[in-house]
């Protein structure tokens, strides 16, 4: 059976690092709210020669580096963002562009913070199905480009940032002891559309709109549907949380990732945390966090390791993987 190997994993970050405290003559908030209810400490900022596309071809480049390859060995981009440099062509493409490679394919996938759970999964079905042998994956937004930065209640959660992974096909044995992507769920529900949302678009302000959120219904709804699909990834795969050595959720919330980890019974020492370095960085949360926790030692070739991401939509998913 093939399977999709992670083979490397790279992340870039605006230079600019902007604190808690730094919001404070900006809009009615304080460090103590944003810590106390979020956990998130400062986020990165781009400035305007940053953009979804240059921090997603850095990422892109150091994943590369870590695989030990360059674009040339690579047969397909995805790239997971709600924050194109434009309307059109896919920010993917461009990237492509950037990373000198003019042979394969690549496209963007909208599914705003589960963006790159839905991207690994989809990689995965095209390595499994003979489309394509190696695959950047790659999460990369700006989310400060679509706030409102007078809405206290939204301005100080996101950041900006990207991550990416390279992913190979390879023969394994249909086993839960096979490195590569063992399972995977997606789900999405329009019906929860208005509660996290941008209020314009191409083809009805002809803007790009601003973030808007109703916090506390997203809250209400997020425990339950990660729970939900996790269970549904664990039963997939005929693991519990017991066999999992890593939890990388994604980065949204503190409060949100201890109540997902303790209602599915995932010892704390195994959650990987940095909303508190990176705030909400949508599609590119999942891969920030697994660099930082590859980057320090944690994550090691072998390890089980769960994906998860809730967001806009909503969408939700998990995907689990062998190191
Ligand atoms: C946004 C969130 C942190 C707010 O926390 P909360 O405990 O639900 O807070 P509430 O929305 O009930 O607001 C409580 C009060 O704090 C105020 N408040 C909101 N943002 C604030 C800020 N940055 N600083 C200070 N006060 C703030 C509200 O206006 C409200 O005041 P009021 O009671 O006078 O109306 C929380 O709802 C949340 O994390 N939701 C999920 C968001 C998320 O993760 N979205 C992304 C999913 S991908």
């Amino acid at each position: 059976m093939i399977r999709s190997v992670v083979r490397g994993n790279g992340a870039a970050l605006p230079r600019r690092i902007m604190k808690n405290a730094d919001f404070e003559g900006m809009v009615e908030t304080s460090d103590e709210w944003i810590v106390q209810r979020t956990g998130i400490r400062q986020r990165h900022v781009a400035a305007d020669d940053e953009t979804t596309a240059s921090l997603g071809e850095a990422a892109a480049r150091a994943a590369l580096d870590s695989a030990g390859m360059t674009p040339a060995d690579i047969d397909l981009i995805i790239l997971a963002t709600s924050t194109p440099n434009n309307t059109f062509p896919a920010t993917a493409v461009e990237i492509q562009n950037r990373l000198g490679m003019h042979h394969g394919f690549a496209f963007d996938m909208q599914a705003v913070c589960s963006g790159f759970v839905y991207a690994v999964a989809t990689a995965d079905l095209y390595i499994r199905g003979g489309l394509a042998k190696r695959v950047l994956v790659i999460g990369s937004e700006t989310f400060s480009r679509i706030l409102d930065w007078s809405d206290r209640s939204t301005c100080v959660l996101f950041g900006d940032g990207a991550g990416a992974l390279v992913l190979e096909a390879e023969e394994g044995a249909g086993a839960i002891t096979d490195r590569g992507v063992l399972a995977a769920s997606l789900r999405s529900d329009g019906a929860h559309k208005d509660k996290l949302f941008v209020d314009g678009g191409p083809s009805t302000t002809g803007t790009v709109g601003h973030l808007r959120m109703e916090g506390r219904e997203v809250f209400k709804h997020a425990v339950g549907m990660i729970t939900d699909v996790i269970e549904a990834t664990f039963g997939e795969a005929g693991i519990t949380a017991q066999d999992l050595d890593w939890f990388v959720p994604h980065q949204a919330n503190k409060r949100i990732i201890d109540a997902s980890a303790k209602k599915l019974g995932i010892a704390e020492e195994k959650v990987v945390v940095t909303v508190d370095l990176h705030g909400n960085t949508s599609a590119a949360s999942v891969p920030l966090a697994l660099s930082v926790a590859v980057a320090d030692g944690r994550i090691k070739k072998g390890d089980l390791v769960l994906l998860e991401a809730m967001g806009g939509g909503f969408t939700w998913g998990a995907v689990l993987l062998r190191w």
